[in-house]
């Protein structure tokens, strides 16, 4: 059911996107340049958005502003905001993909990559909305989706510290929709499951239902078009876990050993 307005044409639409140099992010690049938006791209690699830049020329003939940053860090992300707004006088989308994912169990647990994914995967978004969220109510429209993960519907595997940055952000959605939809401005929450990426190469397990970054892209850009505030795939996975975590623990933790332990 669609809860936000649809964005059903891209074409001309001023779109930042946070963590475009890699991954989901730069597929999601290249299917909003084929759209036609007009792009801000950043993370902090500035030569990789800098061939993802000429990619996207080669491509679509079409020419994004580069802006990197760094979303750990307040400075960074103050300064890259200042420069956003001084490109795009609106901004109708603001995509933020950008995560840290590292395999983390009890025996793993470490602060150093616990305080990274927290401070990239769930502070990320809030240190970027801290700026951004006064220029989306001065407009009185636009969208902002953030990339979850279907890992934050409920505790997983080598997920002890990923999956709760991703549950934190899910319920940080929620309530930024509340607060936002009777403005006029649309809150989408993203959650994909295995996605073929380097943060995901790192796993030393078979990973269920893996897709492209290609088809998440075109999933992304499905649920912005129809509105939709959550939107989740692959289905057949992304429904198996929302199913999940409706059962009592008992039978949840026996699935979970089952089918997805390997
Ligand atoms: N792959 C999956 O299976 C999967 C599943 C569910 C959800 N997700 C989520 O999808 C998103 C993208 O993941 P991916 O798999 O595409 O990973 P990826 O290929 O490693 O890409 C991660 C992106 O995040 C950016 N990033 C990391 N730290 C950053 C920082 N401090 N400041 C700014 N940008 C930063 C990286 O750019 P720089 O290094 O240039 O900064 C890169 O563009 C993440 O939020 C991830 O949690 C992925």
């Amino acid at each position: 059911m669609s809860l936000n307005p649809p964005l059903s044409d891209f074409k001309n639409k001023n779109v930042w996107l946070i963590g475009a140099s890699s991954g989901i992010g730069h597929a999601c690049a290249r299917w909003l340049a084929k759209e036609g938006a007009n792009l801000i791209i950043s993370s902090r690699r500035e030569e990789s958005l800098i061939d993802l830049n000429e990619l996207l020329i080669k491509e679509f003939s079409i020419q994004s502003k580069i802006i990197p940053l760094d979303v750990m860090s307040d400075q960074s992300v103050e300064a890259a905001q200042a420069r956003v707004l001084d490109h795009f006088p609106t901004i109708d989308l603001l995509l933020f993909v950008s995560g840290v994912y590292t395999p983390i169990q009890a025996e793993t647990l470490n602060m150093q990559d616990a305080q990274s994914m927290i401070s990239t995967n769930l502070l990320g978004p809030i240190r970027v909305l801290n700026y951004l969220i006064p220029q989306f109510l001065k407009q009185g429209n636009g969208h902002i989706a953030l990339v979850g993960s279907v890992a934050g519907y409920s505790g997983l595997p080598k997920s002890l510290i990923y999956g709760p940055t991703k549950a934190a952000l899910l319920n940080f959605a929620e309530s930024l929709y509340e607060d936002l939809s009777p403005k006029g401005i649309g809150v989408h929450i993203i959650c994909p499951g295995f996605v073929q990426t380097p943060a995901t190469a790192i796993n030393d397990f078979k990973m269920p239902s893996l897709i492209t970054p290609e088809r998440a892209a075109e999933e992304i850009g499905k649920g912005l078009k129809n509105g939709e505030f959550e939107t989740h795939f692959p289905k057949e996975f992304s429904f198996f876990l929302k199913f999940l975590r409706i059962l009592p623990y008992p039978i949840y933790f026996w699935l979970v050993k089952k089918f997805i332990v390997q």
